[in-house]
């Protein structure tokens, strides 16, 4: 409980305030995301997205305004525990949103598992959050790195696709993705011959690119995102292998880049929960709304915010903003339908998105909806005890 509210629930107890002035209290909201780095677009994007849900409310949740406390994470995981604590000891934030890098999440997991916060997590897919780290207190947006792995090891696989290549950053996000990807690929007759990485936010691909010429896979399999995405897909085809060997990924690779990637993007299939042409009421209304108020087009990123904003809305909702009320808050959210426009999505038992999983290509600088790849893909949530 913040000491704010400590102070007022105080006060009240001893008849000094009339109690209308509990229900005015802002709830403290941590925004802990990139704002800064090769991630810091997709930050910005997860908090407009929040913004615009709350701003749709009247500026309200449960009957309570937001105050927002924001700290730029820069996507480091070294700095994680300590930018997390400020935001729980320091500023005693009620919810933690946050955070887009795998290895910030799982550093803010650990701190809101000990310390009992609520954390919403708007994006980073880390497996272990919803996973051997799952906690009641615990809710995910997104995905899980696993979803749009699988979804694309199957879709490659049913293609009669027989060996890949796969290339990612060194770190949590890419091998798990890389690890859902070869799963059902494998399962499904196909053969992963080389698994490449670099080191996170690295760029240098060139070499890499080299061994893939060498290899000549029949595809290849990749996970980059943000600023890192732009160039990789740019580096592919220039490089000339654009033509022999198709590029697929999750599409991380291709939202929210495309003004920037041009032609380079041009075709490219991705799998993702999210897609552009959707064209459902509930999509539509929300595009337009997003466009009116920043000026720009949403992205997956933008949609994971808008439905961290309804898990908390709809949690706050059944307690009337009284987050004290923790038992009750988690048991509403985790029961909540969220009205995405993604389309609408449950929580599973163990608080991560069962949603459709998205086959999209690029085409005229969108990622096309072409498909249903998994129909309400559920994570595994290996480990979770709860
Ligand atoms: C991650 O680190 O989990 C992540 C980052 C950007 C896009 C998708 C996943």
């Amino acid at each position: 409980m913040s000491l704010m509210r400590t102070m007022i629930l105080a006060t009240a107890a001893l008849g000094l305030v009339p109690a209308g002035a509990l229900a005015q209290a802002k709830l403290k909201v941590g925004l802990m995301l990139p704002y800064t780095g090769t991630y810091a677009a997709l930050g910005n994007a997860i908090e407009n997205g929040f913004r615009l849900y709350v701003a749709e409310q009247g500026g309200k949740l449960g009957g309570r305004e937001i105050e927002f406390i924001k700290v730029d994470d820069e996507s480091d995981p070294s700095k994680a525990t300590d930018n997390v604590n400020k935001l729980v000891k320091r500023d005693n934030v009620d919810v933690i949103v946050g955070s887009v890098h795998s290895g910030v999440a799982m550093a803010m997991a650990k701190v809101a598992k000990d310390s009992g916060t609520l954390l919403i997590v708007p994006n980073a897919g880390a497996d272990t959050v919803t996973g051997a780290m799952c906690a009641p207190n615990i809710f995910r947006s997104s995905f899980s790195n696993w979803q749009p792995g699988y979804a694309m090891g199957e879709v490659l696989a049913k293609k009669g696709v027989k060996t890949a290549v796969t290339i990612t950053w060194k770190y949590a996000a890419g091998d798990e993705m890389v690890r859902g990807f070869k799963e059902a690929f494998e399962k499904g007759g196909g053969k992963v011959t080389k698994e490449l990485n670099l080191p996170f936010p690295n760029v240098e691909f060139q070499a890499l690119l080299t061994e893939i010429a060498a290899a000549k896979p029949d595809a290849v399999f990749s996970f980059f995102a943000g600023g890192g995405a732009v160039k990789f897909v740019k580096d592919y085809a220039a490089a000339g292998l654009k033509k022999s060997i198709p590029l697929y990924g999750t599409g991380f690779l291709t939202d929210g880049t495309l003004e920037a990637q041009g032609e380079a993007a041009e075709g490219v299939q991705t799998t993702l929960h999210y897609a552009d042409g959707l064209n459902t009421p509930r999509d539509n209304a929300f595009r337009l709304a997003y466009a009116k108020s920043y000026k720009l087009q949403p992205d997956v990123y933008a949609v994971q915010g808008y439905d961290a904003a309804q898990i908390l809305g709809s949690g706050l909702a059944a307690v009337k903003g009284d987050v004290a009320k923790k038992a009750e808050f988690i048991a509403a959210a985790r029961k909540a339908r969220i009205d995405s426009p993604r389309g609408a999505f449950s929580l599973s038992a163990a608080h991560n998105p069962v949603q459709d999983i998205y086959l999209r290509q690029v085409s005229a600088k969108e990622n096309k909806v072409i498909g249903v790849a998994s129909k309400a893909l559920t994570d595994p949530a290996r480990g979770c005890k709860m």
